[in-house]
């Protein structure tokens, strides 16, 4: 009887087209917390939830601009991890496409190509009032390991406020991004959920319409996020764990050079 790995090993050796749906747990081996980890330093006592919307931002801009730059310099100090270089390497002998939840950066620093970010990116800020993105990145703000109120620069083109470029709470996702998002779930033969606890939508929308496709969903968590069935499986563990042990199980042919 093949173990789990095994099985889901047999599933990736066997699929033509992968999809690969990360939420922040991927980055949490990385260093990067997850929303459901406690938050630290001055915005301790605030809800991330409640940090992550406009109103947040009209409220007080210093606060959450501040937040995004400490995530933001949290990010740059750290590195991919095994989960996301093996992703990396996965794309080498088979069509990978990334669908990410998370607003960092590590999967394309780990060599991944073909990465959609469904919550947009901490790399790419945008005016809260004209909404184009500036040509030059204005992060010259002193972030300090705690993080501090900061005056969101201004726009050069309007002056207004610049914002994170990410989705907040009560704000559609980036149109092109979940129209490929969904195509590639609708053609995939296996999709790897992977470090998410699929309560967000409609980003979680993502593994059900794979698998309402056809496709094989494999939850890899190191909490059990789903019930295994006809066609989804569960590897409970830690994505620098499962993500590496799956890519070398796929046989010398497949393994790239
Ligand atoms: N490996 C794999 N999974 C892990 C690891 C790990 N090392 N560590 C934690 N996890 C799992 C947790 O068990 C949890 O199920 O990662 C998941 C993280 O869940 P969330 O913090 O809810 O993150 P995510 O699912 O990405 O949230 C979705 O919510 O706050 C919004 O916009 C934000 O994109 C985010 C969205």
């Amino acid at each position: 009887m093949p173990s789990p790995i095994e099985t889901v090993a047999a599933l990736i050796r066997d699929a033509k087209r992968i999809v690969v749906f990360t939420g922040a747990g991927i980055s949490a081996e990385s260093g990067i917390p997850t929303f459901r980890d406690p938050m630290t330093g001055i915005w301790a006592h605030h809800d991330p939830e409640k940090l992550e919307t406009a109103d947040a931002f009209r409220k007080d801009a210093a606060l959450v601009w501040g937040w995004y730059m400490w995530r933001r310099a949290h990010v740059a100090g750290a590195v991919p991890n095994a989960a996301h270089l093996a992703i990396a390497q996965l794309a080498r002998v088979r069509e990978v496409t990334v669908v990410t939840q998370n607003i960092d950066d590590l999967h394309a620093r780990a060599g991944s190509t073909d990465v959609i970010h469904l919550h947009g990116s901490l790399a790419q800020p945008k005016c809260f009032a004209c909404h184009r993105t500036p040509a030059a990145l204005p992060f010259e703000n002193p972030v300090t390991s705690e993080g501090l109120r900061i005056e969101p620069p201004r726009c050069p083109r309007c002056n207004g406020k610049l914002r994170p470029g990410v989705v907040w709470f009560g704000e559609n996702l980036p149109a092109a991004a979940w129209k490929r998002a969904v195509l590639a779930a609708k053609e995939c033969d296996v999709l790897l959920s992977i470090g998410t606890s699929g309560v967000v939508f409609p980003a979680a929308e993502i593994p059900i319409v794979a698998h309402h496709a056809g496709a094989c969903v494999v939850h890899i968590n190191p909490a059990q996020v789903a019930q295994p069935s006809s066609r989804e499986f569960c590897l409970i563990g830690r994505a620098a764990e499962h993500v590496p042990a799956l890519v070398s199980l796929l046989g010398p042919a497949d393994l790239p050079s």
